[in-house]
């Protein structure tokens, strides 16, 4: 182990039931891993750890949706999002599940050493259950009228209409979501974590945080709201059979609470790690060592669990007076990345996953757009014109342009190496002090967690450079005063090596390309962050071969960023699909299903809501064919249905499954529909 400042950095364990989207992204992954590089490169002993959160009512919601047990849904997730992560370059040294014994041994230690030390209480409460199903409902699976505002679905939790908190006991008229029957009411009982005792002790811990390390303020807001309601007993145990199983009698059909093994799930990560590594007691160099820095990333949905849950556990076991773990010294939580005005959302299926995204476009444009307008202080909006935007007049016009036209120059006058600095005047001496201020007003920015500013600081180097570039005029000078030129291009050389280095948090893959241009040995990913403001190219040092950095992306390659129904997927005027195999189309599950009812959908001119019944179910899905067909022209009507098509949110209305239709000469969408009557549920091959 080095001495060097060890950093742990955490980034939310995302729940394993749906893909990621660019409002994970921006919320707390992106600014993890540009954080973790960016300590890296300044020579700091990182370990930065995420996983999946494989338990609790998400996934067990996703998995009786789906109709297949949770395994299925937490085993696809699970692989689905560890390779977009990588994809996208997160540079996590582990990725770990919750699912492992090795997790649930480590959330029972804690939770069995907090029952033994009496900490936790036992209390008797009243929940709704389920006759039929035979079970106590979590609050998830029951949905009633809110007795706020009146709204007939309302959530157990959380009315999403008027915002109200809930318990489902609450709720008028209940019923299940399993069974749709009318829950009955039944006592109880569970484990609760004494959080109002720590109130006080958690008060002192933020502030002290805060003073020590600078908190955002809207995580601090988040904080005192909270403090102020005054903190209250949390159940840490749930009536459900998906989760870490709890060895206590009385407790055999129990888990313990998602949210209390979730964040331990950081500490298995790092076990796993140091398993993986060969060294199985290295994770204890960072979570036990109180000059340990711990950085959590997190969206600003997760707060009160990173903040108050977690370092309250943390301080229970700490006070049982063996291992002492580190609690985190800052939470830098962002605020959301919204799609269409609206929360990007896995549940409501509205936004663009990663996975799509990266089949389309390289990671680097896209962490840059999203590093660049990352919601640090309010909701930031994600256009598809901004990212072309960003891509085309940032990446490709400033900072490609800026390491072309110098290599290009050095192969055309210089022979392909660094030319030997000449003499200097009023120009070089102001690049070069941008130069050598560049490093430490950036790393200023990055280690208060304000990455955007970080960002502009590094960009405002390349800026400044080409201007610089421009100035000079190395294309008269070459002929009028050689030695003046070599000035030029041997700093414009010293600028992109910087520039390769400072951007290699946010582009790595771009900077990596431009290290091999100026064939620098071993990688930027690897160089020193504080070295960046040097001129350490030595003259003669030859060069590499330029390349293209960054493409130009089109107005026919982006998506429109006007709201538009799923109509039949349109393609560009005279693009030819891709082929795609057998097995490709086998994928697409096509059914023949029927129009039980159709009805306008509110506030809209194109979309129709339908309900259609595909063998034993019945989807609702929103059309695109409004100005088409009334509605009662549908009813009855024989459909081709993509019936595995992942649900999307329009216009506030839910659609599971794609209507298929084809335009007609004059622009008329046609519904597809079976030439002869067939049973609904059947399968289209
Ligand atoms: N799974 C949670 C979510 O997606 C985040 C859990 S963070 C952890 O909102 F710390 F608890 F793991
Ligand atoms: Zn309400």
């Amino acid at each position: 182990m080095s001495n060097a400042q060890r950093i742990l950095i955490t980034a939310a364990l995302p729940y394993a039931n749906a893909p990621i989207h660019l409002g994970h992204l921006a919320g707390a992954y992106l600014p993890a891993d540009i954080y973790a590089r960016f300590q890296r490169l300044r020579g700091r002993d990182v370990l930065f750890l995420c996983g999946s959160d494989e338990h609790g009512v998400a996934i067990t919601l996703a998995a009786d949706k789906e109709k297949v047990p949770p395994e299925v849904i937490v085993d696809r997730y699970h692989t689905m999002d560890k390779e977009a992560f990588e994809k996208f370059g997160m540079t996590f040294d582990n990725y770990s599940r919750t699912s492992i014994p090795l997790h649930h041994a480590t959330a029972l230690e804690f939770l069995l050493d907090f029952h033994r030390r009496g900490i936790l209480t036992e209390k008797n409460e009243k929940q709704l259950y389920d006759e039929k199903a035979n079970m106590f409902l979590p609050d998830r699976y029951v949905e009633g009228t809110c007795p706020v505002c009146g709204n007939t679905d309302a959530r157990g939790d959380q009315c999403e209409q008027c915002g109200t908190f809930l318990d489902p006991l609450q709720l008028l008229n209940p019923r299940s979501k399993i069974t749709g029957d009318t829950p009955v009411v039944r006592e109880t009982t569970h484990l609760y974590f004494p959080l109002g005792a720590y109130q006080a002790r958690l008060e002192e811990y933020v502030q002290k945080s805060d003073e020590a390390d600078g908190w955002k303020e809207n995580v601090l807001q988040y904080c005192r709201g909270w403090f102020k309601e005054g903190l209250e007993d949390r159940a840490v145990t749930r009536d459900l059979n998906w989760g870490v199983k709890i060895p206590l009698p009385g407790y055999e059909k129990k888990v313990v609470y998602v949210w209390f093994d979730a964040v331990l799930g950081y500490i298995s990560s790092a076990k796993e790690w140091a398993l993986r590594v060969g060294r199985p007691d290295a994770w204890k160099d960072y979570w036990l060592r109180p000059d340990t820095k711990y950085v959590a990333f997190i969206g600003k949905d997760n707060v009160v669990f990173h903040t108050i849950v977690f370092p309250a556990m943390l301080m229970a076991w700490n006070d049982g007076g063996g291992d002492r773990y580190v609690l985190p010294a800052n939470v830098p939580a962002n605020e959301f990345l919204n799609y269409k005005g609206q929360k990007f959302s896995k549940s409501r299926g509205w936004g663009i996953d990663l996975q799509d995204f990266l089949g389309k476009y390289p990671a680097d444009p896209l962490r840059y757009s999203l590093a660049a307008g990352l919601p640090e202080y309010r909701d930031s909006d994600f256009t598809w014109k901004d990212f072309q935007a960003r891509n085309n007049n940032e990446l490709a016009d400033i900072l490609g342009n800026f390491i072309n036209r110098t290599l290009a120059f050095a192969v055309r006058a210089f022979d392909n190496a660094v030319p030997a600095r000449g003499p200097m005047g009023e120009l070089d001496r102001g690049i070069l002090s941008l130069l050598e201020g560049t490093p430490p007003a950036a790393a200023e920015a990055y280690e208060h967690y304000r990455f955007r500013d970080g960002l502009m600081e590094v960009m405002n180097l390349a800026r400044g450079a080409n201007k610089y570039f421009n100035d000079s005029e190395p294309w008269k000078t070459v002929k009028s005063d050689p030695a003046r030129c070599a000035t030029t291009i041997n700093i414009s050389l010293q600028i992109a090596r910087a520039l390769a280095l400072l951007m290699s948090p946010v582009i790595p893959g771009a900077c990596e390309r431009i290290w091999r241009m100026l064939d620098i040995p071993g990688e930027a990913a690897r160089g020193s962050w504080d070295s960046a403001g040097e001129s350490a190219l030595q003259a003669g040092h030859r060069l590499g071969t330029a390349g293209i950095l960054f493409t130009k992306i089109e107005e026919s390659m982006i998506e429109s960023d006007s709201v538009v129904p799923p109509g039949p997927p349109a393609l560009p005027p005279g693009a030819a699909p891709e082929k795609i195999t057998i097995d490709d189309f086998r994928k697409v599950d096509l059914r023949v299903g029927k129009v039980l009812r159709c009805e306008p959908v509110a506030k809209s001119e194109k979309l129709l809501k339908l309900q259609v019944e595909v063998g034993t179910e019945q989807r609702q899905i929103i059309a695109g064919v409004a100005r088409h067909y009334r509605p009662e022209d549908l009813v009855g009507k024989l459909v081709v249905v993509v019936f595995n098509l992942r649900p999307a949110t329009m216009m506030k209305e839910e659609s599971h499954g794609m209507v298929l239709a084809a335009s007609d000469a004059a622009g008329k969408l046609v519904i597809v529909s079976p030439e002869s009557a067939v049973e609904s549920g059947a399968s289209v091959k």
